[in-house]
């Protein structure tokens, strides 16, 4: 920008635009009548111009790792090269729980290699990270959106599709049936969907090395147990991506439920002035990533209660106390109601404070000398005799853990 000149940004652009109404209605207005208000009206445009420096926030940032990689010639030293960053990023979204206009990425990309194992490798990567930070509760979804050779015949196809099923689409999906097929894919709308999953899928149109990369990536993930869904819809927001796109996503997120995504993007360096050089990557959300950790580790501290035991009436405190103090010394963790309460209300916190047993001691069990243990998870009771209890929590744990 040179100097003195406004900065092009949207607020400006509207001042700008809405200036020389404004002005006329003021000069129009000089007798009294308005005059006020729109005196207000100019300077509340005035109020909003801004001048000064044009900032470029980054959006994301595997464009400019591929910068970098390019500007330092990482490419002479030959070979693979594994690289990571940690950062605020900026995007200019509508804020709502998870999306957010300054938000953080964990990013990493592999640059020298377009061969599928490096795809396989890497998705199981991240199912380990997941794990070592306790996270299980997402999902992998993947697709290939194809190579400049197969991905224009594609959207043809996808063109012509739409140009039958668009009228009954979104004012954003008609638009798009003509600019960008492919993004009608990532349509959110609700009244849109029966439509978008009768649109041919790309993953059908793949050239013969599309095809087979993608199936080696799947094939390899299926040796790696690393499990996945195959998601046609799946063709990501930037327009850098060939071959294999990813996203992973939790139900725990609410709408904005992909907290990592990334894929292959073999074209970009040439795109932006540098050498072939495929490359393949993602981004967490770190945010959204946080929230799950947070939620992963309330379920955690819920199991982490072996037993509860619940006592009714007075005569059986005494029992429950010295059952407390057994399983105690046997090593597990136990709670018990401190008063007596009512089995339900007993049963409620048991639940609460996620414990796998609930021991039920009352008149009937007093009599029969065999307390009820209640499995919590599986909804079944059996009956146990007091120092029995310990062993038998015990083994019924570690069964249901594997
Ligand atoms: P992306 O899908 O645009 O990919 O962003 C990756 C992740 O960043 C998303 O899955 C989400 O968790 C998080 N994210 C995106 N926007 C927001 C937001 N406004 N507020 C909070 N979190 C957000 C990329 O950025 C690519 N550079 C990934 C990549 C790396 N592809 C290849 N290498």
């Amino acid at each position: 920008m040179a100097a003195c000149e406004l900065p092009k940004t949207p607020e400006n652009e509207r001042v700008l635009s809405d200036l020389p109404q404004a002005l006329q209605a003021l000069e129009q207005s000089r007798d009294g009548q308005g005059f006020d208000h729109n005196l207000d009206w100019v300077r509340q445009l005035m109020d909003t111009l801004r001048i000064g420096d044009s900032l470029t926030l980054r959006p994301e940032a595997t464009a400019s790792v591929v910068r970098a990689y390019i500007e330092h010639t990482m490419y002479n030293e030959g070979g693979i090269h594994k690289l990571y960053y940690i950062g605020p990023m900026f995007r200019r979204e509508r804020p709502q729980k998870g999306r957010y206009r300054q938000f953080y990425q964990i990013g990493a990309e592999v640059l020298g290699s377009d061969h599928p194992t490096i795809d396989a490798e890497f998705l199981e990567m991240l199912a380990l990270f997941l794990e070592r930070v306790g996270v299980r509760e997402y999902k992998l979804l993947l697709n290939s959106v194809g190579c400049p050779k197969c991905r224009p015949a594609f959207v043809e196809v996808l063109r012509q599709a739409l140009e039958k099923v668009k009228d009954q689409m979104c004012g954003d999906c008609q638009r798009r049936a003509e600019t960008n097929p492919l993004r009608v894919l990532d349509c959110k709308v609700e009244a849109d969907q029966p439509v978008i999953e009768n649109l041919p899928h790309i993953i059908d149109h793949l050239c013969p090395e599309c095809g087979a990369h993608f199936d080696h990536v799947t094939k390899e993930l299926q040796q790696r147990g690393v499990p996945y869904e195959i998601t046609p819809r799946l063709v990501r927001g930037l327009d850098y991506y060939t071959r294999t796109t990813f996203e992973m996503t939790s139900d725990v997120l609410g709408a904005q439920n992909a907290f990592l995504g990334g894929g292959r993007y073999d074209g970009l360096s040439e795109m932006i002035g540098g050498p072939p050089t495929p490359g393949f990557g993602v981004a967490i959300g770190e945010d959204r990533l946080l929230l799950m950790v947070e939620q992963a580790a309330t379920l955690k501290a819920g199991d982490a209660l072996d037993v509860f035991v619940a006592w009714m009436g007075d005569t059986a405190q005494q029992p429950a106390m010295q059952l407390v103090k057994t399983l105690r010394q046997d090593g597990l963790r136990v709670e018990s109601n401190y008063e007596a309460a009512k089995l339900k209300k007993s049963l409620g916190q048991a639940n609460k404070l996620g414990a796998r047993f609930a021991v039920i001691i009352g008149e009937g069990e007093l009599a029969s000398g065999r307390y009820q243990v209640k499995d919590m998870a599986a909804a079944q009771q059996e009956e146990v005799e007091p120092e029995r209890i310990a062993a038998y929590v015990k083994e019924k744990s570690q069964k249901g853990s594997h």
